[in-house]
């Protein structure tokens, strides 16, 4: 039996949605989607107001459309609507990297800022429809670009600005954007980060016709190419900031955004606008249970679907104070976390267990020394929490008032699917608990057929949620493939999961070949490309292995070329080389060299042995009677003793 956290009365009380109200509202939102949704989207202003809610199928082709006749601005949902009362509110709180800078900026600035920059993108040429790469750290500017774009009906690509040139120009190249926008550079726990040098290095892969506006912020010194780079600086200063918001259908894109899978190259998650906001907004409401007057902080960074959703799109949808952080939670020293939410006074606080599982190694001292006073909810996002960090993050860090939500959800699913609501739901550490409205997970065995009660399966979802991802950018086929072949008839996650006989579900992480390395996700297959493409390398597996800290390490076996020898400084060199050609995300924990790799007679690597390996687990190894040649398990086995 798991521990219980039953909802207290307290918070039965006081939020939003207790667990009769959850019940109810959840019954209704799977038994009239339509009804449901068609009142859910009231919480939005809509420049037409939708008459047709659901046009959904995971069948054939496979369509999925939300709102399809209404129209909107997401912008304007987010920033002008809002002026009117609360014009004067804080709408981003940023903290930057020094402990000694932050600004406030208000629903009016915010306003103004983005109207001056979709300005300025229109002068430049930027129109509806047209796709934008953010290149930028976590500076406000990044979320005037993203909100800039959405008020003119061009779609974003935010790249997370610890991807490598390489990694940004597949993806400038891949949705075709014309325009990169970025910064001098960036620095994070006192390093300097260097995004305009990084841009130059990209647009050598990418047309001559692509252009860069920079923003200044560290002041570092960088060279501008004449005719191509822009400083963004003078142009804000003469723009105007009247700039009407463009009107949008429902199903029109506002973003992109690339993440990785288990084949190829990483795809490009398309959103849409209405749907996608009626989401993310409904869901930072309910799961925390955001009210006025609440300081809300999600430590994500905008390269990631997390901080799309919950720091920018849902929390300004809802008129809140969202906090943006520039840093790491360990600079200038591992109390950062609790100074800001000191200095903040924040309410409610969403990071990831990697940077709880940093944090708890070094001891409740650091934690108890600041005041915490003002949370009142905890959130947990990227990958499964163990129960005993779920324990700690509650006692010490919530000093055991504050209910922790475990969100589930994926770059895919636009919000939150699977998760606790504070006043609705009793927690059990570990488990993600239930479903969110409209949202039908269930189980199913290798063969698709579905699992009832207490079970354990591939985790699905039987019908469509208005987040949904529409397509992949410019490749439907691959979308449908991706998603919808492997259990016909359903969405399928990539997740294993386990059903309670609470039916609470408890992922168990993912069941293809993607790992996830401090909540970052990262396609074995994008690691292994990039050791092959070494001259030294004949071949290389990469899988996971459990990792204290990341959750996930990336624990590579490499066979070299026949006339190469193994060393300390070619090891050095292939981790130093992964991390140029993908990002440091990527960089290799362990490198094992192996003088072959267990195949099955028809060439099919055994991955599933090479992950035993890698995880010191040597008794089970299954059945290796299809290996084309047995002895190379020994040998591998031997070499992981040895390391
Ligand atoms: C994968 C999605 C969505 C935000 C960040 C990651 C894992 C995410 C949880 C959780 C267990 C989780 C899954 C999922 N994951 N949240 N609360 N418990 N696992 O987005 O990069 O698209 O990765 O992250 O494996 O499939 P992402």
């Amino acid at each position: 039996m798991s521990d219980v956290f039953p909802v207290s009365e307290q918070w039965a009380e006081t939020s939003r949605c207790d667990k009769a109200k959850y019940r109810a509202m959840y019954e209704r939102s799977v038994k009239d989607p339509d009804g449901f949704w068609a009142e859910m989207a009231e919480r939005l202003d809509w420049m037409r107001k939708p008459t047709r809610i659901k046009n959904t199928s995971f069948e054939g082709d496979v369509r999925i459309r939300w709102y399809e006749d209404g129209e909107l601005n997401v912008c304007y949902n987010c920033v002008d609507r809002h002026l009117e009362k609360r014009g004067d509110q804080v709408a981003i709180i940023w903290e930057a990297d020094d402990p000694n800078i932050d600004r406030k900026i208000t629903y009016r600035e915010l306003h103004e800022k983005v109207c001056k920059l979709a300005n300025v993108l229109k002068a430049q040429g930027v129109k509806k429809g047209d796709r934008v790469t953010i290149y930028l750290p976590m500076i406000p500017e990044a979320a005037y670009a993203m909100l800039a774009c959405a008020r003119i009906g061009a779609i974003h690509s935010v790249v997370f600005g610890g991807f490598s040139p390489d990694s940004l120009a597949d993806r400038i190249n891949d949705a075709q954007s014309k325009l990169v926008i970025t910064c001098d550079g960036g620095v994070r726990g006192g390093r300097a980060v260097p995004l305009k040098e990084n841009a130059d290095k990209a647009l050598e892969k990418c047309p001559a016709d692509v252009k860069i506006l920079m923003f200044r912020h560290t002041g570092l010194d960088v060279p501008m190419k004449k005719g191509r780079d822009i400083d963004a600086g003078p142009l804000m200063k003469e723009a105007s900031a009247d700039c009407p918001p463009e009107r949008m259908n429902a199903e029109d894109p506002l973003f992109i955004l690339y993440t990785s899978g288990s084949t190829g190259k990483p795809k490009g998650v398309l959103h849409t606008s209405g749907g996608y906001l009626v989401y993310a907004a409904l869901t930072h409401e309910y799961v925390f249970d955001y009210k006025d007057g609440d300081i809300y902080w999600c430590t994500a960074d905008v390269g990631w679907v997390t901080g799309h959703s919950y720091i920018l799109y849902g929390p300004l949808a809802n008129g809140a104070t969202t906090l943006m952080f520039e840093g790491i939670p360990t600079y200038p020293s591992i109390t950062r976390f609790w100074d800001v939410i000191d200095k903040h006074k924040v309410t409610i606080f969403y990071t990831a267990p990697t940077a709880i599982r940093s944090l708890m190694q070094k001891g409740d001292e650091p934690v108890k020394k600041s005041s915490r006073k003002s949370l009142r909810l905890l959130g947990s996002v990227g990958e499964p929490i163990n129960p005993e960090v779920w324990k700690w993050y509650h006692r010490v860090v919530g000093d055991s008032r504050c209910p922790i939500v475990d969100t589930w959800w994926q770059t895919e699913t636009g919000g939150i699917l699977i998760s606790a609501l504070p006043g609705a739901i009793d927690l059990k550490p570990g488990s993600a608990t239930l479903p969110f409205f409209g949202v039908q997970p269930a189980l199913v065995d290798n063969d698709g057929k579905i699992l009832e009660g207490p079970a354990e399966g591939n985790l699905v979802m039987v019908d469509s949620w208005p987040g949904q991802m529409r397509t992949v950018y410019g490749d439907h086929e691959r979308f449908v493939q991706t998603y919808f072949s492997t259990f016909k008839g359903y969405y399928f996650t990539g997740d294993g999961a386990r059903r309670d006989e609470d039916g609470y579900y408890w992922i168990t992480g993912r069941v293809d070949d993607v790992i996830n390395v401090s909540g970052h996700r990262l396609g074995t297959a994008e690691v292994e490309s990039a050791l092959v493409a070494h001259p030294a390398v004949a071949e290389a597996a990469v899988v996971g292995y459990p990792h204290d800290i990341k959750g996930q390490g990336i624990f590579c076996y490499v066979t070299l070329q026949a006339d190469i020898e193994p060393s300390e400084d070619l090891r050095k060199e292939l981790v130093a080389w992964v991390r140029k050609e993908i990002g440091p995300i990527a960089s290799p924990d362990v490198i094992q060299w192996a003088p072959g790799l267990p195949k099955t007679r028809s060439g099919k690597i055994m991955r599933r042995i090479l992950r035993k390996i890698a995880a010191n687990e040597f008794d089970n190894l299954g059945d290796t009677s299809t290996l084309a040649d047995p002895a190379v398990v020994d040998e591998l086995i031997e070499n992981r003793k040895s390391l």
